[in-house]
């Protein structure tokens, strides 16, 4: 039985707000892979891949992955690169069923520049040319990892939530 719900996707799609109101809904505790990270090493984001790499932000993203795929009854708002490391994705679904959300790179431009998060990978610019080479880039990674697609452009989100549900109630290993 699978109890947990794992949202991945690329930076910008909604992952945090859709996330929490699913959370919500289906009355899980929502917990998010990037603030875990900056909680345990006291850094913020940008602050570790400028330190100490991402190959060391990689590693402390298998930790995270690694105890929240054990626990129960989560909605795990995952970091856009988990899907980098097999293992994640291996770990993750022995617990979690797991949801991917899309957006147009215009909206994935117009999102990343008002939410005020430092994305080291999009250089902080949010331009449309390093956003569409590096999703055609993370495309497959995406689409091999999960079980669910939701496409988020221009949808409420009270919208994708409850599609996210519909899709769940497919599944008879969730619960
Ligand atoms: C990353 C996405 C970010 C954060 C880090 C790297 C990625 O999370 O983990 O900047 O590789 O796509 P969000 O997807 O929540 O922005």
């Amino acid at each position: 039985m699978k109890t947990n719900v794992a949202i991945i996707g690329f930076m910008g799609v909604g992952k945090s707000t859709v996330g929490k109101l699913l959370a919500k809904k289906l009355g899980k505790q929502y917990v998010e892979t990037d603030s875990l990270i900056v909680k345990r090493v006291g850094k913020s984001i940008p602050q570790i891949f400028k330190e100490d790499g991402e190959i060391a932000f990689r590693e402390l993203e298998i930790e995270i992955i690694k105890e929240l795929a054990l626990k129960e009854g989560q909605v795990i708002d995952c970091g856009g690169g988990v899907v980098l490391n097999k293992i994640n994705i291996d770990r993750l679904k022995q617990s979690s069923i797991v949801v991917w959300l899309t957006a147009s790179p215009l909206a994935i431009a117009r999102r990343t520049s008002f939410d005020g998060h430092g994305r080291p990978l999009l250089n902080y610019k949010n331009d449309i040319t390093s956003i569409r080479s590096l999703l055609h880039e993370r495309k497959p990674f995406y689409e091999l990892a999960s079980e669910i697609e939701v496409n988020t452009t221009g949808k409420s989100v009270e919208l994708v939530v409850n599609k996210i549900i519909e899709r769940l109630k497919q599944h008879e290993d969730f619960y």
